[in-house]
């Protein structure tokens, strides 16, 4: 049994074109490039930012953000050559096997599913979180115990609303002499914001690509609009002062029972790694190749243009926000709103409309991770390595019914019980280790491989393949051992299905 045997470029190519998966070829260049921003805009700029910078950068979280967009580049431009050469909608599942084989194939096809599942549950628990304070201000309370993931301990903050429990927290109001025994507490049941939401998109997806692509579209234009206001209407308010110094000094902070570097050189580089999951969601565009209708010379541009719009909107957004309030002052959960709060008197309708503008945001980056996972189940199984049922696209709606109500169910049991901090760390590991195999993948491929055409071709590829391993590797080792040991078993289980039924059934056996 060749486990490294690996489908050649000439059969996915062909895969590719005889089409075989009623997928409905609907996607033009700007819905894709629209598809890439749907993807990356959410929880990330919305949620994430302001604790990176109030915890590990300061302002040079601008810097962290360059960082990042760099590591990302490299990995979208691998992204790009590759998906414009082998236009399949399995992403780095089917680049892998193309080039590693059917093993490596397997566990890549498997992680992608903490990628994109896991990550559409952990933005999908950031819009709960934006859902509830949007409620407040119109004067309606949620109940907190309904909002939050199995068993997480919350605490009401005076003038600043539910917060999660954590040592940090507590080591905090200690520090400062808190009297926190006294604030109100509860323990969190279920998230059902969260859920309801995926089971709306879910019904959306199931509907039919044309409704998705109008609801993002819809979704990223208003969400690029008010990023661009926030920062139009913010410039006006910016203190240069809070920018000064622009890399704090780096200090020992006491983080759980020890205590850790953060700011200066090493700070920023954490923060690099903590937003880098801002950036994930361009490389969603790559599972859309077979609705695109021209994947050959689209893909590239929808992969690289949404990054690159991403980019500039992210480093102004920080400028911004940590221009306007020092950054010490931005560690909570929805850091735009309470930037607008300080923005002065009269803008109150603004900070209510960032609020529904990061509903939207956090909804279509949601949406497009579910879009993106049933794509990859359905080249799994046109491979024999999924059960056929992955495979099956509805008659009338052309989406491939069976994996989007799978994706649908476990993304919302997962949004339903866990909580964000658990669930966005996995997703940069699972992503950052996808981004390798395709950055490895596309270099290999130019050696195994040199007349093939290609349609986009990464210019210096030795440099940028090499350089993108390292940067994501980089990242890795700055996440938690805690994420690396979910991350092996994780895959420990993938290899145990695959041993199991993949192998016997796949179809280089016949
Ligand atoms: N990049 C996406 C976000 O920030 C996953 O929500």
């Amino acid at each position: 049994m060749n486990y490294f045997r690996t489908k050649s470029i000439e059969s996915i190519r062909a895969q590719a074109n005889e089409g075989g998966t009623n997928l409905k070829k609907t996607l033009g260049r700007l819905n894709l490039i629209n598809l890439g921003i749907g993807g990356i805009i959410g929880a990330g700029i919305f949620s994430i930012t302001g604790t990176a910078a109030a915890t590990h950068a300061g302002p040079a979280i601008v810097i962290a953000f360059l960082i990042s967009a760099f590591a990302c580049a490299l990995a979208g431009l691998c992204y790009a050559e590759m998906a414009a050469m082998l236009p399949l909608a399995g992403s780095a599942y089917t680049y892998a096997y193309a080039t590693m084989g059917e093993l490596i194939a397997w566990v890549i096809g498997w992680d992608l599913i903490l990628e994109y599942l896991f990550s559409s549950s952990t933005v999908a628990v950031a819009w709960s979180g934006y859902f509830v304070s949007t409620l407040k201000e119109f004067g309606w309370h949620f109940p907190i115990e309904y909002a939050s993931a199995w068993g997480q301990k919350m605490i009401l903050v005076p003038n600043e609303g539910w917060k999660t429990l954590t040592k940090d927290l507590v080591n905090q109001f200690e520090k400062s002499s808190i009297d926190y025994l006294g604030f109100q507490q509860t323990t969190g049941i279920i998230n059902v914001p969260a859920m309801a939401l995926i089971f709306v998109l879910t019904l959306i997806l199931i509907k039919g690509i044309k409704e998705s692509t109008v609801f993002n579209n819809i979704m990223v234009v208003f969400k690029v609009l008010v990023i661009v206001m926030f920062i139009v209407i913010g410039i006006q308010y910016v203190d240069a002062d809070n920018w000064m110094p622009f890399i704090p000094e780096p200090k020992l902070i006491q983080k759980e029972s020890s205590h850790v570097m953060e700011f200066g050189w090493v700070g920023i580089f954490r923060a690099a790694g903590v937003i880098f999951f801002a950036y994930i969601g361009f490389d969603s565009v790559s599972t859309a190749a077979q609705e695109a209708k021209n994947p050959q010379k689209d893909m590239a541009a929808g992969i690289l243009i949404s990054l690159g719009i991403c980019t500039l909107l992210y480093v102004l957004f920080s400028l911004i926000m940590t221009g306007v309030v020092h950054y010490s002052e931005l560690n909570n959960a929805a850091p735009a709103a309470y930037v607008v709060d300080h923005m002065g008197t009269g803008l109150s309708w603004f900070r209510k409309f960032i609020k529904v503008a990061a509903l939207a945001g956090l909804s279509s980056a949601t949406l497009t991770m579910l879009y993106s996972q049933p794509r990859i189940f359905l080249s799994m199984s046109k491979d024999g390595l999924l059960p056929k049922v992955f495979g099956n696209v509805h008659p009338k709606f052309g989406t491939p019914i069976f994996g989007t109500i799978l994706t649908g169910v476990c993304a919302a049991l997962i949004a339903g019980v866990f909580s964000i901090d658990v669930l966005g760390e996995l997703v940069s590991i699972g992503t950052l280790l996808a981004f390798i195999i395709v950055c490895g993948g596309v270099l290999y491929l130019r050696y195994s491989n040199p007349t093939a055409d290609r349609p986009f071709k990464v210019p210096g590829i030795w440099v940028v393949s090499i350089l993108g391993i390292l940067a994501c590797l980089a990242q890795m080792i700055f996440l938690d051992p805690l994420t690396w040991a979910r991350l092996f078993a994780w895959l420990g289980i993938g290899l145990v299905i695959y041993f199991i039924y993949g192998r016997k059934r796949s179809k280089l056996n016949q």
